[in-house]
């Protein structure tokens, strides 16, 4: 089998590649290093992957990249490349998302249908709910994104739908929910909040704390994408994956305050344009057509969070003092 995952330096896409590399003849990754966190991250990311003899790295942006080149003789491709973020997406240029989650996917789309790719899985978002008309929200539920970033999401969606519908690729999208665990994204809550409780730095609460989040570890998502490169699927189907861990911000705070040594330093701060009041996903499609539920509970998987933190600023601690450190927690250096 040869494999192409797209953003294979991020969080998710870093963690799907290690998982099918045992699988694989032959596993391409591409990413291009967006700047939406620091280089130095991903690059810890792709650490394990470089040391295999059959991953090769291609670095690319595939806004620009010779596709058709690249998908020759390319069976499955899994695409987790895109611009993420809810709420960093008011903040930049559209342009930036269209051209990252859209443009990209339908150049990855028609690359794939005219190379023969047996199954093309994408990476969609909770965000295409919005605020749900219904709960648990299945995938039947109209969509009514809620941020530019959910809008760009939804239209990555829906080019994999055209070209299941048009041309039988066989393209499966995962809806995931808030994704957490090592190497989240450093603009995540988790992320941060892990970061400030270790380190005795305040935190900060985006409006009353009491919005919830279907949180979803990153073992149970990048399972579900191994199960989704190989399962009997029609074209063109979306499966919410979810964590099964409902929560609000508060709770988790509650269960991390019992994980660090210090007691956590909390601020309020406004409600955040984009945010949704809460996400909470019936999975029964993805038990009945993957064989897929979520297994990692909340506390389990916020402490393997703790423990990847730890792990990376001990080290950097011995060498400086917290004071000198990144003053907005988002990277440990
Ligand atoms: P991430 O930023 O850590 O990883 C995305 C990677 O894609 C980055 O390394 C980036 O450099 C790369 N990339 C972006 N545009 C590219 C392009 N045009 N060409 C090549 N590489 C490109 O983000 P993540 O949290 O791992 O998210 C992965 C995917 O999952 C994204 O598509 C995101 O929208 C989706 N998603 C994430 C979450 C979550 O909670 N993390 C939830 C729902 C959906
Ligand atoms: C996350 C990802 O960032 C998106 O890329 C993804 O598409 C989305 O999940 C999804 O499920 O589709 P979000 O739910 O906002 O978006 O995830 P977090 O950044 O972990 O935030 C969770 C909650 O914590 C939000 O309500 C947010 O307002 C809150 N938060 C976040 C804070 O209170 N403080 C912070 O510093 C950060």
């Amino acid at each position: 089998m040869r494999y192409l995952v797209t953003g294979v330096a991020g969080f998710i896409g870093s963690q799907v590649a290690e998982r099918l590399l045992p699988r694989a003849t032959e596993l391409i990754g591409v990413d291009c290093f967006t700047a939406n966190y620091p280089r130095s991250m991903k690059e810890e990311n792709l650490q394990i992957l470089r040391s295999k003899p059959n991953f090769s790295l291609l670095e690319a942006d595939l806004g620009a990249a010779d596709l058709p080149e690249l998908l020759s003789g390319v069976d499955v491709v899994v695409h987790q490349a895109g611009l993420p973020g809810v709420r960093p997406s008011w903040g930049r240029e559209f342009s930036e998302y269209v051209a990252h989650n859209v443009v990209a996917t339908q150049r990855l789309l028609e690359a794939a249908r005219n190379a023969g790719v047996r199954r093309f899985v994408y990476a969609s978002s909770s965000s295409v709910y919005g605020n749900a008309a219904t709960y648990p929200t299945s995938e039947e539920t109209l969509p009514r994104p809620f941020s530019p970033y959910g809008v760009t999401k939804l239209a990555g969606e829906h080019l994999c739908n055209t070209y299941a519908a048009n041309y039988g690729l066989s393209t499966v999208a995962l809806r995931y929910f808030t994704v957490y665990g090592p190497r989240q994204r450093p603009d995540m809550a988790f992320h941060r909040f892990v970061a400030a409780g270790c380190r005795g730095a305040e935190i900060n609460v985006y409006g009353n704390g009491e919005q919830i989040r279907d949180f979803t570890h990153v073992d149970d998502v990048v399972r579900a994408n191994v199960l989704a490169t190989e399962a009997d699927l029609p074209p063109g189907k979306v499966l919410n994956i979810a964590g099964g861990s409902r929560a609000d911000v508060n709770t988790v705070l509650t269960l991390l305050a019992g994980l660090v040594p210090t007691p956590l330093r909390v601020t309020r701060t406004d409600h955040q344009a984009g945010d949704v009041e809460e996400t909470w996903a019936s999975c029964d499609e993805a038990r009945r057509l993957l064989g897929w539920t979520p297994k990692v509970e909340l506390l389990d998987g916020l402490a393997s969070q703790v423990d990847w933190y730890r792990a990376r600023l001990e080290p950097v601690l011995a060498a400086t003092t917290n004071s000198d450190l990144d003053p907005d927690l988002s990277v440990v250096p």
